[in-house]
């Protein structure tokens, strides 16, 4: 029975029930239906609308559901309701007759859906969030852990310059912090109540939506009623970060997923996070890290579903709303799963030191180190580039290495250059000289990842 039947005459066409509901989607709302029921109640009675006694009523029989079922939400899905909303007021007439019928007064199921979907958000929130950190916290102790590996850098895929390994964690640290505070600012946005706006144009009866609010755990109360029950620029927000995060999670797989490649072998991903191949018996293959990368593109269609269906949606709510939650329950999931995987995959993460460091010396990556010498020796840079490519040109023909080269050859292009040079270009000291802020010198690592504990230290208290 649906809690709306006297103005109809016929019953529902049995699809277009199962078609119309979001029962199967949005019973993961229990906990923030009851939540935002019981300071409904509160409310009421505050407003003599229902009694002390009837509110006390409502208010046990709604812990009581929520206790029913708590362990077993799925159990709300062999009910026939149209959605969560309806299935609790069901279940409190069912317990309490006449006192179960007096809960929605005031109330609309929307204003009701985006204050259980924010409260939603905000949980959610706190529990990314957590996650975020502990894929943090596993970046900075492999950073620490392996703070002597070099590796090399690159740029247009081609060796640039050595680095260390450490450097490209921090290098996801940062993007991850990025995104943390992101979600921290967004919540600023979501922690807003917008219970007491009714179906668009407000309540008649005397609320007080600040006190509302606040039994409920929000900050503030919004402040336009149309715009209210419509808003949903947080599941947009969410989305953005959510994508843009996996945008950075799916940067970090394909890195690993080529250093870890047959032709680089920089480094061996854990047994633990690869399968092998049904015929090949020699693979193990990145499948952790490939899925990452696959699932960002349904994070992205999430958001890009969001935005196009709300853009051509006229004031106040509409049905087509009710599609909002499959995308954002599901690319949240996937997304905290995405960060829980990342974390699992660099703990496991065994660098080959020996390949790394070789490579590191080939592909001419000290080539800048040598146009610098040029300058270091009075040449000017863009004089010191030129000469610089010769010397790499003449290199490669000779099939060696510039610290392979004589010191007659070296002078053979500039007279300038000594015997220093070699000292000057050698792979230890091209990474000391990277010393400037955010580098990727040792000392200049040590301190960004002595920063990055303190963030963390400081930002776990806030959670
Ligand atoms: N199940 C609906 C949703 O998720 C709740 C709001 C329904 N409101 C309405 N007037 N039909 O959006």
């Amino acid at each position: 029975m649906n809690l709306w039947g006297s103005r109809f005459s016929k019953n529902q066409n049995n699809f277009f029930k199962s078609f119309n509901n979001s029962l199967k989607i949005d019973y993961i709302l229990i906990k923030q239906d009851i939540k935002g029921s019981i300071a409904w109640s509160k409310i009421l009675l505050k407003s003599n609308i229902i009694t002390l006694s009837d509110q006390k009523k409502l208010e046990t029989a709604l812990n009581f559901i929520f206790k029913e079922i708590k362990d077993n939400p799925k159990k709300i899905l062999l009910s026939d309701s149209e959605d969560i909303h309806s299935w609790v007021e069901k279940k409190l007439i069912y317990m309490l007759g006449d006192v179960g019928k007096k809960i929605h007064t005031g109330r609309s199921r929307n204003d009701q859906v985006t204050t259980d979907l924010r409260l939603w958000c905000k949980d959610f929130i706190y529990l990314i969030k957590k996650n975020i950190i502990n894929f943090q916290n596993s970046l900075i102790f492999i950073a620490e852990k392996n703070i002597s590996s070099i590796f090399p850098g690159y740029t247009h895929l081609q060796r640039a310059q050595p680095i260390l390994f450490s450097h490209w964690c921090l290098a996801y640290f940062e993007m991850l912090k990025r995104d943390f505070e992101r979600l921290k600012d967004c919540l600023k946005r979501i922690d807003v109540s917008p219970l007491g706006c009714g179906a668009l144009a407000g309540t008649g009866w005397k609320i007080n939506r600040k006190y509302l609010a606040s039994l409920m755990g929000f900050s503030k109360t919004s402040n336009n009623s149309l715009d209210s029950v419509s808003d949903r620029d947080y599941v947009i927000e969410l989305l953005s970060i959510a994508s843009i995060s996996m945008m950075h999670l799916s940067r970090f797989s394909e890195d690993l997923i080529f250093f870890n490649s047959g032709e680089c072998n920089f480094i061996e991903l854990s047994d633990s996070v690869t399968s092998g191949s049904s015929l090949m018996p020699q693979k193990k293959n990145p499948d952790s890290l490939e899925l990452i990368r696959g699932k960002t593109g349904y994070v992205y269609g999430c958001l890009l579903n969001i935005l196009v269906l709300l853009k051509g949606l006229p004031l106040a709510y509409n049905k087509d709303m009710q599609e909002d939650k499959e995308s954002l329950f599901r690319s949240l999931n996937v997304w905290k799963n995405c960060l829980k995987m990342s974390k699992i995959v660099i703990l496991g993460l065994k660098i080959n030191n020996k390949i790394c460091k070789k490579v590191s010396k080939k592909g001419y990556s000290n080539a800048t180190d040598l146009a610098d010498y040029l300058v270091f020796k009075g040449v000017s840079f863009r004089k010191s580039h030129k000469i610089t490519g010769k010397i790499v040109l003449y290199s490669i023909k000779k099939k060696k290495r510039l610290s392979q080269l004589s010191l007659s050859s070296f002078k053979k292009f500039c007279k300038l250059i000594e015997n220093d040079v070699y000292k000057y270009i050698n792979l230890k000291n091209s990474l000391k000289r990277k010393n400037s802020q955010g580098g990727t010198s040792k000392i200049k690592v040590l301190k960004e990842i002595f920063k990055s504990k303190m963030y963390i230290k400081n930002e776990i208290k806030k959670i």
